[in-house]
């Protein structure tokens, strides 16, 4: 038997269920904008041992909560260990980003990709997850999550960050079969991936699509969206007599909110270039909404982040459903303090919007 969850606020949003105040984190909460994360990352050696060290992973996930007031905490891990554990040579170089040192991009590449099981190649997220719910105690949440196939086969395909995503574009349009056998490939890895997240102890699930808005509609309908269903159809959605809710989020998708919802996922992350009141209007009550804060704001002063948190609230209006965030990662050039401000200004203004 698990300990039974002392803050269960963030669930119970996702699932649409009245609360006191609106929930939140912060996407990217654990990570360089911290100094505790710059000096354990230090000791670490590298992101990736960060990453496969579950004390390490465990100590950098804790760090946000003890200085905020959080109601989730999220796996310290990346979407790119499916990649690295594919075996494809993945580097993150200091200031670069992260770098894949054999693409994939012909139809052999594709046929020579392992099998994984997650409980070997990754083994280590499997045991960070553990440790983080052993040491959470029931506190908040611990949220898991996975890159989409599309955002994931991105960087597989171009072999890291890129703005013009020439070759998987060339792919899609020049061998769209392609490129389904490598997404399918990828939603497989992803779906057991997410599975044994689940059973190691994550108590709900996100799905990063942070480049499904660079497709044209009818591509993100077929390369990025399709999988996704496929995703929120395969996972289970009870653990330890729970609802383990499933979030989706495509960066710049707000004109497939509906489409999104069609899913049957529980949530949808919006960014902050959709009005949450439109988005509340295209959903209808069918899944609750996490966002939306534009991550820059932080730059300002605390009075001005307290009058956006705010517009943010009022944008969603009154009533259930929503998780406050941002609507995208932390900068990592964000003063701590502001962060601090964002996490107040929730607490002091969310309750009149549940009275
Ligand atoms: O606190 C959390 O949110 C959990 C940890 C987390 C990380 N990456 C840690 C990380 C999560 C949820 C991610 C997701 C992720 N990773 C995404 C999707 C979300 C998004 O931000 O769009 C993507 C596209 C990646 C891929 C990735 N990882 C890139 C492009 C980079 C390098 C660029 C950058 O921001 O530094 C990373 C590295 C990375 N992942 C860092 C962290 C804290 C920085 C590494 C460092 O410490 O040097």
């Amino acid at each position: 038997m698990s300990t039974p969850l002392k803050n269960d606020l963030f669930l119970r949003a996702l699932l649409r269920q009245p609360t006191p105040r609106t929930p939140l984190w912060m996407m990217r909460q654990a990570g360089r904008y911290l100094p505790e994360y710059r000096a354990t990352r230090g000791e670490a050696g590298s992101f990736m041992k960060l990453c496969m060290n579950p004390q390490y992973a465990c100590e950098v996930t804790l760090q946000p909560l003890r200085r905020y007031a959080l109601d989730a905490a999220i796996l310290f891990s990346d979407i790119l260990t499916i990649p690295h554990a594919l075996g494809l040579g993945l580097e993150f170089e200091a200031g670069e980003g992260p770098r894949i040192d054999r693409p994939v991009r012909s139809a052999a590449d594709i046929d020579q990709l392992p099998t994984l099981d997650p409980e070997v190649e990754l083994r280590y997220v499997m045991d960070a997850v553990r440790t983080i719910r052993r040491e959470l105690d029931g506190k908040v949440p611990l949220i898991g999550f996975a890159g989409s196939p599309w955002t994931v086969g991105t960087y597989v395909v171009e072999g890291g960050s890129s703005k013009t995503f020439s070759h998987i574009k060339g792919m899609l349009y020049g061998a769209p079969e392609q490129l389904h056998r490598l997404l399918a490939h990828l939603t497989r890895a992803t779906i057991d991936y997410l599975k044994a997240q689940v059973h190691a102890g994550a108590q709900a699930v996100m799905v990063f699509d942070t480049w499904g808005g660079a497709l044209s509609p009818a591509a993100y309908r077929e390369f990025s969206l399709r999988y996704m269903q496929q995703i929120v159809a395969a996972l289970p959605r009870e653990q330890d007599g729970r609802r383990v809710p499933v979030i989706l989020f495509t960066k710049g998708g707000g004109q497939w909110l509906a489409e999104m919802a069609d899913t049957g996922a529980d949530a949808l992350g919006v960014d902050w270039t959709t009005d949450l009141a439109t988005a509340r209007a295209t959903v209808a009550d069918r899944v609750a909404l996490q966002g939306n804060l534009d991550p820059s704001v932080l730059y300002a002063p605390p009075a001005a982040i307290r009058a956006e948190v705010g517009r943010v609230l009022a944008s969603y209006g009154h009533g259930h459903g929503h998780v406050f965030n941002l609507g995208h990662g932390i900068h990592q050039d964000v003063p701590p303090e502001h962060a601090a401000a964002m996490v107040e200004a929730v607490h002091e203004l969310s309750p009149r919007f549940h009275v």
